[in-house]
């Protein structure tokens, strides 16, 4: 039988070869692993990655990582941030990139940090800051009476705009007449697809209970900025339209702040600029018990997105094996569910429940173990679900 080169169809082949090529096809050995870049960076992102690492391996998930030293250290040693060609290449050989955190009090000016973590979300376009605020356990939350499934909201924070871009200047620096302006960019595009994202997000994404969600807000502050908030008031309107099934609507962030703390509950999808969303997510935060547990990813569809904890580099408690690693853990979940590999993201997340059901945690949240204990016994209880 003469096969076109290349042509491997299972149904232009003998039956018993069809069952071989069904059987490598189905095998890790032609399912190729996904290809993580892990970026650790600086303080307490170098102790929680690893963390994240071990439990996606304990989880059996199929990646294979490459470790990169892009931080303050290499920055320090070689002037280097980012080497020459670096995100076009995370773009070409990973399918996503995994990262701890970045700022050193050894380099105020912060430049590494923005080179590095800024530059991957705004040179390679990654738009859409994904950050999911759920309380595992109502012990977490220091809200009085609230109980676990009812904080369930994401927010969208736009990732690649605002204030963000850093434009601006000073004008008669260091006298007494000194000016500062920083400037707040908002483009039709980015405005548009932001919020078209989180309508899709919520048309797509079901409740951690299973039901569907139903509403996107969008928060601004639209009565005192009036011409970027003009645009965004009337994107929103605009593509909202095209999702008649979702409720839209609209709070001040200010009054927003206000609402999360007295009321959770109300909250499914909330889309905002990438300042506001900034804020509001470590504020979201502390509602989850504190930001050794919140999670992020930073997303283009269809792109090499990048995935990192919201917490930074921690100075004060970095190298002393005390930083909670959960936030981390549970990005590395959320990058797997990203790849498809939905499997072993719920396994991890139910692994991360029942360590804080048995408070075998970091001291921040209540237990008294330390970092790379939480992430063993996390990755035992993987290693034990995959024996059974
Ligand atoms: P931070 O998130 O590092 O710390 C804020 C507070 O939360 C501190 O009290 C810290 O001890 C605590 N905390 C944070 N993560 C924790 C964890 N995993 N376990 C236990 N406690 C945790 O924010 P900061 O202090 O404002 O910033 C420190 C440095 O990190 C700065 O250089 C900042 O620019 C940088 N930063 C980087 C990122 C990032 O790379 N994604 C995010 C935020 C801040
Ligand atoms: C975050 C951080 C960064 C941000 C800093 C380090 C520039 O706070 O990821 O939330 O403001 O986006
Ligand atoms: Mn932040």
């Amino acid at each position: 039988m003469e096969l076109p080169r290349g042509d491997i169809r299972p149904a232009a082949l003998p039956p018993g070869i069809r069952h071989l090529v069904r059987q490598l096809v189905s095998s890790s050995l032609v399912t190729p692993a996904k290809r993580i870049a892990v970026i650790p960076g600086d303080g307490i992102g170098r102790e929680v990655i690893p963390e994240a690492v071990k439990v996606m391996l304990a989880a059996g998930a199929p990646v294979e990582t490459t470790e990169f030293d892009w931080g303050a250290s290499r920055y320090l040693s070689d002037a280097v941030t980012v080497p020459p060609g670096g995100f076009a290449m995370l773009e070409r050989e990973f399918d996503a990139i995994l990262v701890g955190a970045f700022g050193d009090p050894r380099i105020p000016t912060n430049i590494h940090a923005k080179e590095i973590l800024l530059g991957m979300r705004f040179k390679m376009d990654l738009y859409a800051n994904v950050r999911p605020v759920r309380v595992l356990d109502a012990a977490l939350c220091p809200l009085k009476g609230v109980e676990a499934r009812d904080v369930d909201f994401v927010v969208i924070r736009e990732n690649t705009e605002g204030v963000y871009v850093d434009a601006g200047g000073t004008f008669k620096q260091g006298t007494e007449d000194e000016v500062a302006v920083q400037e707040d960019v908002n483009t039709r595009k980015g405005v548009e697809r932001v919020i078209r994202y989180a309508f899709d997000y919520c048309e797509k994404n079901a409740k951690l209970d299973g039901g569907p969600r139903k509403r996107v807000l969008m928060s601004d502050k639209s009565n005192a900025m009036t011409y970027a908030g003009g645009l965004w008031q009337r994107v929103f309107r605009e593509v909202s339209r095209d999702f008649p099934q979702i409720h839209a609507e609209h709070m001040y962030v200010d009054a927003l702040c206000m609402q999360m703390v007295r009321d959770p509950r109300q909250f499914d999808v909330i889309v905002t600029n990438n300042m506001f969303g900034d804020i509001i997510t470590d504020l979201a935060a502390g509602l989850q018990g504190g930001l050794g547990m919140a999670a992020s990813g930073n997303v283009h569809p269809g792109k090499t997105s990048l995935f990192e904890p919201v917490h930074g580099s921690a100075p004060p408690i970095a190298g002393k094996n005390i930083a909670n690693p959960m936030g981390a853990i549970l990005t590395a979940a959320m990058m797997l569910n990203h790849l498809g590999l939905s499997r072993e993201a719920a396994d991890i997340e139910a692994a991360v429940l029942e360590a804080v059901r048995q408070g075998k945690t970091t001291g921040d949240i209540g237990g008294s173990l330390g970092t790379r204990e939480v992430g063993n016994w996390v990755a035992g209880r993987l290693q034990k679900r995959e024996r059974n």
